[in-house]
């Protein structure tokens, strides 16, 4: 995507051919600032701390550092030290492990001497591919957008508009490039379909408020920010056409795990008749769960939920405490929205029910015996 008419992604090699650079999404939305990461160490405080972040990024990211980390040593000792590093970073999203595996595995199958060109070789087909999924995936959830505005245009509604509710940022920047959720807001809206997007502003980290406002106002796309708390008055009152979500970690039978909040958007549509949507990556499932139950869920410093981090009115970044002094607080980061709740998974094969029949029909080669 782009960022002042230059075109971006998330996370590139530099022209040194070995070290990384990310965008670096801690300081959005009020700097736009590139960050460089030269070893896997470095790559792993920078998916802690959420400089890099959403599900297929941190996959990439991943692989780029296990690239990194046979740079400097690319015996099995080393390997595995790296890669039990970098997958304890963020538990949830199964990308990471899934993208962590592929480096893996094509550095153990590979000489010694030739495994750094490898694992390189491997990061960038999984950034590559990841595009070119995103991309497949906007096309697919445009056409329901598409759909949703003839059906208004077809019943005279006063507001042509297609209202799109989302959570938290599943964009481009949440991807290498175009977005899981957000990808088919940008195909509708580059085909001159009318959209208009409800985003949650996702405490308590806020990624709907700093991340996905800042997206869509780069792309020309029409949103409101609202409370978290505001959908289900929203939805009642007709105002959402259609809920759209992303995911970090999909279960074989459609229970969909997202940022914390998705679940009570999701009983709200239910409630209203409001379709909800899932867009994701094959990354993105886990075929080796059957229950959302099983899925584990990060918890994140209570800090997250007692401070705020904003500009203040002389310019400068100011955190602040909301709670009195010495107030507990949890801070869950994802819940897990049952597949029956979910009107259809859009995927870079088109789009299926939230149900094991319907994954295995888009991905037959995941049928029984062969995971
Ligand atoms: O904690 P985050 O910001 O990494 O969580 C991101 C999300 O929950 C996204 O919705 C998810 O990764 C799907 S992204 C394409």
């Amino acid at each position: 995507m782009k960022v002042d008419g230059q075109p971006y992604r998330t996370i590139w090699l530099e022209p040194d051919g070995w070290s990384v650079a990310i965008i670096d999404q801690t300081r959005l939305p009020h700097e736009f600032v590139v960050a460089h990461v030269n070893d896997a160490a470095a790559m792993a405080h920078a998916i802690r701390t959420m400089q890099v972040r959403g599900a297929p990024l941190i996959g990439a990211a991943g692989a780029y550092g296990l690239a990194l980390a046979a740079r400097a040593d690319a015996s099995d000792g080393a390997i595995e030290v790296a890669y039990r590093l970098l997958l304890a970073t963020r538990p949830t999203a199964v990308n990471l492990r899934w993208a962590l595996d592929e480096v893996r595995s094509v550095i153990a199958n590979s000489p010694i001497e030739r495994r750094v060109a490898a694992a390189y070789r491997r990061a960038a087909e999984i950034a590559d591919d990841d595009v070119a999924t995103c991309r497949a995936i906007g096309e697919h959830g445009a056409a329901l957008i598409t759909a949703a505005w003839h059906r208004k245009n077809d019943a005279d509604d006063p507001d042509p508009r297609v209202h799109v509710l989302t959570h938290c940022n599943a964009g481009w920047l949440a991807t290498v490039d175009y977005g899981t959720a957000l990808s088919p807001i940008y195909v509708a809206h580059d085909e001159g379909i009318p959209v208009h997007v409800w985003v949650d502003e996702t405490r308590p980290r806020n990624q709907g408020a700093s991340l996905t406002a800042w997206e869509l106002a780069r792309h020309g796309v029409p949103f409101t920010v609202i409370a978290d708390n505001t959908g289900g008055h929203l939805m009642q009152t007709g105002r959402v056409d259609l809920c759209l979500v992303g995911t970090d970690r999909t279960t074989r039978v459609g229970d969909v795990c997202n940022k914390i909040g998705t679940y009570l958007k999701a009983v709200a549509a239910k409630d209203n008749g409001v379709p909800f949507y899932v867009a994701l990556p094959h990354s993105t499932i886990d075929w080796t769960i059957e229950h959302g139950r099983d899925i584990p869920i990060e918890e994140r410093d209570a800090s997250e939920v007692t401070h705020v981090t904003g500009r203040a009115a002389d310019g400068s970044l100011t955190t602040v405490q909301l709670v009195p002094d010495g107030a507990r607080a949890a801070n869950f980061a994802f819940d897990v929205t049952p597949a029956r709740l979910v009107s259809g998974l859009i995927t870079e094969r088109g789009v299926c029910a939230a149900s094991a029949a319907g994954l295995l029909s888009l991905y037959p080669e995941r049928g029984k015996g062969r995971r």
